[in-house]
């Protein structure tokens, strides 16, 4: 029989648009101030993309950052997955725009839709395809713009929200298996406390639906708040079992950036000291599916984490869904 192939992380990317918006920004612009969002979401600024620049565009700098760390041609890429909550469009995919800027014609290209879990669930997705044969280099994508399904004018959302993407190169491997293990979770009798109600088929757009605001995102943050910590410690505990690994064997832990007190108490509930914990949502935000990727990129660029070192991303959104990886850099 065949020995099992591995899969191997070539590399990583990540693009933010440039404009930004602080809270000093939005405090001047709906009912809020900077202490507030500072103490309750740990958020200081986010990036914010202009109003030509689609996700895509996000995805497709995101990607070449991410070819040049992995050190390949795009020719090489074999498959393209963009997990995004914001596409360019309902259809065609954000991964064929994708496709389209970086030149190919053949890879198959489509998108994950799994919130703020996105990015997982696409490791999840290449390491299958990896394994099975089918694809050898695959192109991961996380990328949102969240800004753009903002109701600017509720400040219990627009504070939270940012602009963003990320990229990773996984590929085929004899030798390495970079991915040690995968947890995806979901529940969608809880759909009602984070979404997104129009633009689909539950309601197509229509006059109405614009002036309600209904292409916006809605939440029930307490609510979320407290599934969201459950869950996140549940998925990161059962993917560090499943890779056999220890706590002290893990050199960076990644969560979705979210809300600085739902990472204090994901890492509470975990017994893990905070200064194992990669943060970066004072300046990022919470862009959903792109946190965990975008983190991963900075703490790699940053020396925070060298070649060969464990690490484990952990992440949480809408659906409800979730997500836990052990992976290797
Ligand atoms: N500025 C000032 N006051 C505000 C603001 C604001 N931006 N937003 C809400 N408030 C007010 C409310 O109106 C309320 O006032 P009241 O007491 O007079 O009624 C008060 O602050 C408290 O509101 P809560 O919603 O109870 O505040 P809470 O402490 O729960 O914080 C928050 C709100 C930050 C949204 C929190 O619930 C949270 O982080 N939830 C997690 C949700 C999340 O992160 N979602 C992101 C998407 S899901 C994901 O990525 C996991």
């Amino acid at each position: 029989m065949d020995k099992k192939v591995g899969v191997k992380i070539l590399g990583t990317g990540s693009y933010f648009p440039k404009k930004i918006l602080t809270n000093a920004d939005l405090e001047k612009t709906v009912d809020t101030s900077d202490e507030w969002i500072s103490a309750r979401t740990g958020i200081r600024e986010r990036r914010i993309s202009e109003n030509n620049e689609p996700t895509s565009e996000l995805a497709y700098k995101a990607s070449i950052d991410a070819l040049e760390s992995a050190g390949i041609k795009s020719e090489q890429i074999d498959l393209i997955l963009v997990a995004t909550t914001t596409p360019d469009m309902l259809c065609p995919s954000t991964a064929c725009f994708l496709q389209m800027k970086l030149g190919l014609t053949f890879a198959p290209a489509f998108d994950i839709s799994a919130a703020c879990s996105g990015f997982i669930y696409g490791i999840s997705v290449a390491k299958a395809f990896i394994e099975s044969g089918l694809y050898k280099t695959i192109l991961l994508v996380g990328a949102e713009e969240l800004s753009k399904v903002t109701d600017w004018t509720d400040r219990s959302t627009c504070v939270l929200f940012g602009d963003g993407a990320g990229a990773m190169i996984l590929s085929v491997s004899q030798e390495n298996d970079d991915v040690l293990s995968v947890v995806l979770g979901a529940n969608g009798l809880y759909s009602d406390l984070l979404f997104l109600p129009a633009g689909g088929t539950a309601h197509p757009a229509t006059t109405e639906t614009v002036n309600k605001k209904m292409h916006t995102i809605k939440m029930r943050g307490r609510e979320v708040f407290k599934v969201a910590v459950s869950k996140m410690a549940l998925a990161a505990v059962k993917a560090l079992e499943l890779s056999g690994k220890k706590r002290k064997d893990i050199k960076l832990f990644i969560p979705h950036q979210a809300n600085m007190r739902i990472i204090e108490a994901v890492a509470k509930k975990m017994g893990i000291p905070m200064d194992k914990i990669f943060v970066n949502i004072h300046k990022t935000g919470n862009i959903s599916t792109a946190t965990t990727i975008t983190a991963l990129d900075e703490a790699v660029k940053t020396g925070k984490l060298q070649k060969g070192d464990l690490v484990e991303l952990v992440a949480f959104g809408g659906g409800f869904t979730w997500g836990a990886t052990v992976i290797r850099v």
